[in-house]
């Protein structure tokens, strides 16, 4: 008899595989935040393919202006509370700040997010490149994130579009190849115009998964709490509540599904 690793069924669980053969074919990714369980099990049933446990939770959820003050133990609470109810979404866990300033306490670090936290993939801000290639070379799975990084908010001076300008817009996309070449099987594109959001998803091999990066990506992601019109602050231009036009989560998250599947989200609205 094949072990069970031979003999998956469409119920089990996503793969960054599965998300490259949607690239190939031209399938949209969808993905969303989620820190609890019971948001987990609403968006995993809703079918949304990739459950981000972000450090955005240290706004959404903790009330700070800035994800710096996140902690690793508070990341690795949220994704197992996340992966507890989770089963055929892929869940990626934010390293956050400070966590991965060495390749080795990266490691550690990216370790207890999928041993205790149950992750199936890291994310990590910037290129930080050396970084990359020593988690993937113990095995992890690595998401890169580009564009605005809000890890590094102090530097950038406030939440705005990056790669703006030409030298900028070519930084990007060699960052961009040289993660993908480090490594990693997944790219988060954050705020960046749509036209260069295209032109890198179209360059590179793996998935590129953008927010407030245009519809070429090969997907979209979102705060589920800014989607569902929860926020306390005001709601980026990119985001969208899906909840305004229905009565329930459960179709605000199949509608929020559809759109991105179907290519009408985002709209040149929501793009920069
Ligand atoms: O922390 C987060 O939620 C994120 C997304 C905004 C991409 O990194």
């Amino acid at each position: 008899m094949l072990p069970s690793y031979l003999t998956q069924n469409s119920s089990s669980p996503l793969t960054h595989l599965d998300l490259l053969a949607m690239k190939q074919r031209g399938e949209k990714i969808v993905c969303l935040t989620a820190y609890d369980a019971s948001f987990s099990a609403l968006i995993d049933a809703a079918g949304i393919d990739v459950i981000l446990v972000g450090d955005s939770l240290g706004m959404v959820i903790q009330g700070h202006a800035t994800t710096l003050p996140v902690k690793i133990d508070d990341m690795i609470y949220h994704t197992r509370c996340v992966t507890k109810m989770c089963k055929r979404a892929l869940v990626i866990a934010d390293l956050p700040f400070m966590t991965y300033a060495t390749p080795e306490s990266a490691a550690q670090n990216a370790a207890a997010l999928i041993q205790t936290g149950g992750a199936q993939m890291v994310k990590l801000e910037g290129a930080k490149i050396e970084t990359v290639q020593f988690l993937v070379a113990q095995g992890i799975s690595v998401c890169g994130h580009l564009g605005l990084l809000p890890q590094f908010i102090h530097q950038l001076g406030g939440y705005k579009v990056q790669g703006k300008v030409a030298e900028a817009a070519a930084q990007l996309v060699a960052d961009a190849v040289t993660i993908q070449n480090a490594g990693a099987t997944l790219l988060i594109l954050e705020c960046v115009p749509a036209d260069l959001a295209r032109q890198i998803t179209e360059q590179l091999t793996i998935p590129v998964i953008g927010i407030g990066a245009g519809n070429s990506c090969d997907g979209q992601v979102l705060v589920v709490y800014d989607m569902l019109g929860i926020s306390t602050g005001k709601r980026p231009r990119f985001s969208k509540n899906f909840l305004s036009d229905t009565n329930s989560i459960e179709s605000a998250l199949k509608n929020y599904s559809t759109a991105v599947k179907q290519g009408e989200f985002p709209s040149v609205a929501h793009s920069f």
